[in-house]
């Protein structure tokens, strides 16, 4: 096949990338999106701060744009992402009282995941919960108000609202095997799997420097995917794109049945939110670039 879409679609997979709303309108981005991806990542829209940014006033208004988008154009969407500390408001990260901090982020969740019901096919339910370098959750208001049970309440709330999403735990330094942050997720995957709390698939970001995956990426894809989920390449960067690098992580999904889909953070080298590392597969006039060759023959 000679685009990204077409041919990870030729092996069941998807080739995504993370769309900015307000780019929908150039004409060269959206050309490349149309043409090459087939499932999109909203790069903010769904973040907490633009969805609820104060408590109860939901604003759906730039997500929908790309919702319409893609489904005008046949693409899937990944929700991204109903808790994380980041890019939320201070009017959650201030709220101090276990109660009132659980039924606000069961309301977000369930608000949320009601107006895009039937439209999203996975959802990052909680984004970034570990520390680095350990295997403990970080801190952060939903840890330490509610403790280490937010991640699975988070997850029963989600599976209630839409039973037909699959729901995901995403992160970034998952990637290496022999990491204790990758030790810490997959124990927490792996005590849901036991204990029957819903979780259909795990996200590993993958934001590499220009090396590229860790030794050990494949395995770690292969252990996760052996507890019985779904894994993902879900916001794909290389620094400066090295050929060998997007080869040898395009690779390693291949050779995993259960990794059904990968995606870049981005669309042109303009676009990235790691712009001067020049990380993604088209230049800023929306050329391909060679590492784009290195993926689209290693799908
Ligand atoms: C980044 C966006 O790309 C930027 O535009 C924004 O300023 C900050 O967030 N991990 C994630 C993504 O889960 O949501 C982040 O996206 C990149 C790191």
């Amino acid at each position: 096949s000679s685009t990204l879409g077409a041919a990870a679609a030729d092996s069941g997979r998807y080739f995504g990338a993370a769309v900015a709303a307000g780019r929908l309108g150039d004409s060269t981005y959206s050309t490349i999106l149309d043409r090459e991806f087939n499932m999109i990542t909203p790069e903010n829209e769904m973040k907490w701060d633009t969805t609820e940014p104060s408590r109860g006033n939901f604003n759906f208004g730039p997500a929908d744009q790309i919702v319409s988008h893609a489904s005008a154009h046949g693409q899937r969407m990944r929700g991204h992402t109903l808790v994380w500390h980041g890019q939320l408001p201070g009017w959650v990260s201030s709220i101090g009282d276990a109660g009132t901090l659980r039924s606000v982020m069961n309301n977000h969740i369930t608000t949320v995941m009601n107006h895009y019901k039937g439209k999203i096919y996975a959802w990052d339910v909680v984004n970034e919960a570990f520390a680095d370098g350990s295997t403990q959750h970080r801190s952060s208001v939903f840890q330490n108000v509610l403790g280490n049970g937010f991640i699975e309440e988070a997850f029963r709330t989600a599976r209630s609202v839409d039973p037909a999403a699959k729901l995901c735990y995403n992160d970034y330094n998952i990637e290496n095997w022999s990491d204790a942050k990758t030790q810490g997720v997959y124990a927490m995957v792996k005590d849901f799997k036991a204990r029957g709390v819903p979780i259909d698939c795990v996200g590993l970001q993958s934001h590499f420097g220009s090396g590229g995956p860790p030794a050990g990426f494949q395995t770690t894809l292969s252990n996760f995917a052996a507890l019985g989920v779904d894994v993902q390449i879900t916001e794909l960067d290389i620094a400066q794109a090295s050929l060998t690098a997007y080869g040898n992580t395009v690779r390693a999904c291949m050779n995993v049945a259960r990794c059904t889909g990968i995606t870049v953070w981005g669309i042109r080298d303009s676009d990235s939110w790691r712009s001067g590392e020049n990380p993604l597969l088209f230049d800023g006039n929306g050329n391909k670039k060679p590492a784009y060759d290195a993926v689209l023959s290693a799908l």
